[in-house]
C-alpha cells in the first residue's frame, strides 16, 4: 500500500463498514465474564475492535469504536452486560474504552503499513498484539487505580488475567484479518 495512492475522503462505502464494525463490536457484548476481585469483566468486545484496526486501518477502524463508544454514551445498552449511559465512563472501565480508540489506530496503523508478502500473519499478529493487547490492557491497568483505589501494582498484577484470552483473540483477529486481506483488499483511506 503506497502512500501517494491513499484517498482522505471517506465513500458511503466507508462509512458502511465503519457502521458494520461498530455493530459488531456490539453484538459481541453478549458475553461478560466477571472475575472475583477484578472491576472489569473479560469481555468479547476487544475482539471487534482487534478486527476493526487490522481490516478498516486506521482512519476507519477507529472511527468504527468512536462511533460504538458514542452510541453507548448516548444511552444506548451496547456495552457488555447491556450497559450505556455517560456513567460507564466513569467507573475502573474508562482506560479500557480509551485505550479500545487508541488500540485500533495503532493496529490500523501498523497493520496498513505492513506490505503484502512472505509472512503476513505473523507481522498483523504482531500488530494486534502490540495496539491490542499491549496498548489497551496496559492503558486500562493504568487508568483502573483511579477509580478503584488499589495499588497499581496489584492491579498489573491482577490484570495479567486477561492475557490468555486477549491472546487467543488477537490470535483469532489476525487469522481473520490476513485472511480477508488476501481475499479482499480493503482499499487504504489516508488518515
Ligand atoms: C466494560 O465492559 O465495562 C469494559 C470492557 C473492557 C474490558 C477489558 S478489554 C481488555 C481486557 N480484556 C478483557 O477481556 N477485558 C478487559
Amino acid at each position: 500500500m503506497t502512500r501517494s495512492r491513499r484517498r482522505t475522503v471517506l465513500l458511503p462505502r466507508d462509512l458502511g463498514l465503519i457502521a458494520l464494525f461498530a455493530a459488531l463490536i456490539a453484538t459481541l457484548g453478549f458475553v461478560a465474564v466477571p472475575v472475583a476481585g477484578m472491576a472489569v469483566p473479560i469481555v468479547l468486545q476487544n475482539l471487534g475492535v482487534f478486527l476493526a484496526g487490522a481490516i478498516l486501518g486506521a482512519r476507519r477502524g477507529t472511527l468504527a469504536i468512536v462511533t460504538f463508544l458514542v452510541l453507548v454514551a448516548a444511552g444506548l445498552p451496547l456495552l457488555s452486560g447491556g450497559r450505556g449511559g455517560i456513567g460507564v465512563f466513569m467507573t475502573p472501565s474508562l482506560g479500557y474504552l480509551l485505550g479500545w480508540v487508541a488500540g485500533a489506530f495503532v493496529i490500523g496503523f501498523l497493520t496498513e503499513r505492513i506490505g503484502a508478502g512472505k509472512r503476513y500473519f505473523p507481522k498483523v499478529l504482531a500488530a494486534v498484539m502490540l495496539g491490542g493487547v499491549l496498548v489497551i490492557d496496559l492503558l486500562g491497568a493504568l487508568v483502573s487505580p483511579l477509580f478503584t483505589g488499589l495499588d497499581l501494582g496489584v492491579t498489573l498484577i491482577g490484570s495479567a488475567v486477561f492475557l490468555p484470552g486477549d491472546i487467543l483473540k488477537a490470535v483469532l483477529a489476525a487469522l481473520v484479518a490476513a485472511a480477508v486481506h488476501r481475499a479482499y483488499p480493503v482499499p487504504p483511506v489516508g488518515i
